[in-house]
């Protein structure tokens, strides 16, 4: 309308380039053409993937075609992490040399466990993650490499076998427990991130193990969120994929994404009881603060994995006893379900609103949750790595902003 010329814009995969639209300009007055303002990436996608499917509006999450309720019991975690990397389950062999690949990442270097004893113990976890999560792309050189098949075929089942064992150093630590890793055992790698994860002297109630799986399979992947846009981000600058994997530790840190799960527990020991939720509830509708655990960027309906993770939870306070948050949070659920200001927003619970009151019936310490988080996510944020580097679509993620500060001035004399 501005210079009432037309233009054409091909529309593919149901969006259009947004470089096609610099091609808009008034030539008099732009230097570019017209970009699109987008400041939280609403409405953008900001790559191809083949990895993870959402229906957001129908409550559909599928891995590499894969429904996610057909995985939890039938497939492992770790071949999960493999058919989210590969692009198909493994078979015999090959899941037998990853489960061998990835172990070989469980052997950190010395200094990395005195750096994590080096943190107070009531240090955050997340905080400590972090910071040994990229000490430890500095010992491992060759993965600066990031353009050799042959160096990421060595390096990705590492990076597995490397984040289960820190996480279980870095909860060893929090908790006060010698920081010796569990002997290697033949179980399978969830039992043995359990293994890390709790005193030795408790060995591993199979329904709790099965439980940690399940969990670690329904956090694996979930295409563009958060950290993984952190990932792929950072990785584009062709930066060590342990660089690259540390912002995404960083974003999922945040109470707003993966620091979910230990803000909703917090919230549930806040109201405390049931009969606090109402008028809980009546603050969050006055915006004085939000339900943690509710609402998602894509989902309008109810998370799959949320409805994955209230089964596991029933399941695992059979053997645990129940927790008296668990009343307080139904209570959350019945009432946001029915109330206008919930279903106008379509805001639901989310993967985190039950995921803490699994960690916390297992016994680990409140701010621990997102370290396990973290290793689940290794997975998705490992397979979303690859497919960006190889992608000759993936420049430099470096995107444009709108300027809104002063005109040029002088400074005068
Ligand atoms: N409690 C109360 N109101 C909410 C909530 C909530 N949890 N979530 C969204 N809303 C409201 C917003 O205030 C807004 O209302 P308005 O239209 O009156 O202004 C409306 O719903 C739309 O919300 P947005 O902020 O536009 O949603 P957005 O997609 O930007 O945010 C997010 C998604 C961050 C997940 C948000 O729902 C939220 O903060 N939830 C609580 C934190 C949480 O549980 N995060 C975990 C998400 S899952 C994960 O990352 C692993």
């Amino acid at each position: 309308m501005r210079t009432r010329r037309a233009y054409r814009i091909p529309i593919e995969w149901d969006a259009i380039r947004a470089t096609d639209l610099s091609n808009i300009r008034d030539d008099a007055r732009q230097a570019h053409g017209l970009a699109s303002y987008d400041p939280a990436l609403v409405n953008t996608a900001s790559c191809t993937s083949a990895i993870t499917f959402i229906d957001g509006d129908r409550g559909v999450l599928r891995y590499r075609g894969y429904p996610i309720e057909q995985l939890p019991g039938r497939v492992r975690f770790l071949d999960v992490a493999y058919l989210l990397i590969h692009g198909e389950l493994p078979g015999g062999i090959e899941a037998r040399d990853w489960a061998a690949a990835v172990s070989s990442g469980a052997d950190l270097p010395g200094a990395i466990t005195s750096m994590v004893a080096g943190f107070p113990a009531e240090a955050h976890p997340m905080g400590v993650l972090l910071a040994a999560w990229s000490a430890l792309g500095a010992y491992r050189e060759a993965s600066k490499a990031v353009d050799d098949p042959t160096v990421r075929a060595a390096e990705v089942p590492r990076f597995l076998g490397s984040i289960a064992a820190l996480v279980g150093l870095v909860v060893r630590h929090r908790t006060g427990r010698p920081l010796a890793s569990p002997a290697a055992s033949k179980a399978d790698y969830s039992t043995r991130f359990y293994r890390e994860l709790f005193p030795a002297e408790a060995p591993p109630d199979p329904v709790l193990a099965d439980a940690l799986d399940t969990l670690l399979i329904i956090q694996a992947d979930h295409e563009q969120n958060c950290s993984t846009n952190a990932v792929r981000a950072v990785g584009s600058s062709r930066v060590d994929p342990y660089s690259a994997i540390a912002a995404g530790i960083a974003a999922l840190y945040g109470p707003l994404h993966g620091g979910a799960n230990e803000a909703v527990v917090r919230m549930l020991h806040q109201i405390g009881t049931v009969d606090r939720v109402p008028p809980y509830i009546e603050s969050v509708k006055r915006s004085e603060r939000k339900l943690m655990g509710f609402g998602h960027r894509v989902y309008k309906s109810y998370d799959p994995r949320a409805k994955i993770i209230k089964a596991t939870m029933e399941r695992v306070f059979d053997v645990t006893g129940t927790s008296p948050l668990l009343d307080v949070a139904l209570a959350i659920e019945a009432i946001a379900l029915e109330d206008a200001y919930f279903i106008d927003r379509k805001l639901y619970p989310n993967v985190d609103f039950y995921s803490g009151l699994v960690y916390e019936a297992m016994g680990l310490p409140i701010d621990t949750y997102t370290t396990i988080f973290a290793a689940a996510r290794m997975a998705g944020w490992v397979a979303h790595w690859l497919e960006g580097i190889q992608d000759p679509e993936q420049k430099i993620t470096r995107p444009r902003q709108v300027y809104v500060g002063r005109d040029a001035r002088d400074l005068g004399r």
